[in-house]
């Protein structure tokens, strides 16, 4: 196995990470990623494998040491009760919960919101120069994700930047300055939502938390922090990818002048897919071996952590004939940026339908886009979405 040196944090790997991932692809699919201190794994049937596979999960086994919870003790409170970093019956109960909110069918019924809001939206943009992802991208997956569950739309910027400071956690090196940020954002969305939770017992409505309070009253599906937990994972998965990819979409869009007048409800699904196997947001993630086991050759020991590069996946010669061109419709359609098997994203439905709305309104209402300046991607390697993208249109 090849061992690489390579900075998640490096100025032009962050802009472009596609040409280090060639480059893994071409010597088969797997290195040793010293940054990281772990095996990671490119290639997208081995990931998408091991996301199905039980013998890997995303939760510690509970006789290895726990993370080191220093600084962090109010962001792990949050994230000890998260369905996303548990297995087994726990993880199946905080997600049965909230399942039947985001079935397709019932996502379909806000369909009529979500355009309603991206028309507002863009009645309201100063044509003559908008930062699209201030105005627009960041707008229509926070205000909608706060609409599902019931909590006021006022709070969107709020959310916006206690989210920001908390998924600092999940990058390679972080500062203590930045730990101290994201401990704080934790303590605080705990408390608004404990606060918030308490005044809705009397008001209930007919939204998500109206729905997790019942549960929580029932006293057996639910207890208290995995109720406030749910809310922050879902405020928080709510909206950051989806942001990114409407973002990376436009840029996606514009910059290979895909003419998107007159196109079909069926060819604006594609395009999505495309948006989302060519530039997806999220480009890494992790998982725990529960036993000791062999992938691609490659031994795994029980209790290790592995990485799966899902941004890399999707540019996979194997599966796609020229990956790094941008093909709207192309075949086969199916990706991994939602993951796959136990933890596939729960929120898939509602996104596709976002970034489906959002782009077509754009495309529809305004029939010339001109970037102003080179968008660059903030410096975040784990969240591939742009800084700013400023455009003129009409
Ligand atoms: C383009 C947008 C999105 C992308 C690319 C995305 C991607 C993902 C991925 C890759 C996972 C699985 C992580 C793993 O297996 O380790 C995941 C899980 C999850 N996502 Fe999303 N997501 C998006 C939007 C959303 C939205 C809008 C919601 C709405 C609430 C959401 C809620 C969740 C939740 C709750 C989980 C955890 C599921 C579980 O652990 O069973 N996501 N997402």
């Amino acid at each position: 196995m090849i061992m690489v040196d390579q900075p998640p944090a490096e100025k032009n790997f962050v802009q472009n990470p596609y040409a280090f991932y060639r480059h893994i692809l071409k010597r088969g699919g797997v290195c040793f990623w010293k940054n990281y201190n772990q095996k990671a794994f490119f290639n997208f049937d081995t990931i998408n494998k091991i996301f199905k596979d039980k013998r890997f999960g995303r939760e510690l086994p509970p006789d290895f040491k726990q993370p080191n919870e220093n600084n962090l003790s109010d962001f792990y409170r949050i994230e000890r009760n998260s369905m996303l970093e548990l297995e087994g019956e726990r993880h199946t109960r905080l997600r049965g919960l909230v399942l039947r909110a985001f079935t397709t069918k019932n996502i379909q019924k806000i369909s009529k919101d979500i355009h309603t809001l991206c028309t507002q939206l863009l009645d309201n943009i100063n044509e003559n120069e908008t930062d699209l992802i201030e105005s627009y991208a960041k707008q229509v997956p926070v205000i909608t994700i706060a609409r599902l569950l019931g909590i006021p739309e006022e709070m969107s910027d709020q959310l916006l930047k206690w989210s920001n400071s908390m998924v600092a956690v999940y990058q390679a090196k972080i500062s203590e300055a930045s730990k101290d940020l994201a401990n704080q954002s934790s303590k605080e969305f705990y408390e608004y939502i404990k606060k918030y939770v308490a005044e809705r017992r009397s008001k209930p409505a007919d939204d998500l938390i109206t729905h997790l309070i019942n549960a929580e009253e029932d006293n057996q599906k639910l207890n208290f922090d995995e109720l406030v937990s749910t809310c922050i994972l879902l405020l928080n998965a709510g909206h950051e990818a989806t942001v990114h990819t409407i973002g990376n979409g436009i840029k996606a869009l514009l910059l290979n002048k895909v003419d998107c007048r007159f196109l079909k409800e069926k060819e604006w699904y594609g395009i999505v897919e495309e948006i989302l196997r060519y530039d997806p947001p999220l480009h890494i993630f992790t998982r725990f071996a529960y036993e000791n086991l062999t992938v691609d050759d490659v031994h795994i020991a029980r209790g290790e952590k592995i990485s799966l590069v899902i941004g890399a996946s999707g540019h996979d010669e194997s599966r796609w004939d020229k990956p790094s061109e941008f093909t709207p419709n192309r075949r086969p359609l199916t990706h991994n940026s939602f993951g796959a098997g136990a933890h596939f994203c729960l929120g898939a439905p509602l996104a596709r339908l976002e970034i489906n709305l959002a782009l077509k309104n754009l495309f529809d209402k305004k029939r010339y886009i001109k970037i102003l300046q080179k968008p660059e991607y903030a410096d975040i390697y784990h969240f591939h979405g742009l800084k700013s993208l400023n455009v003129e249109m009409r």
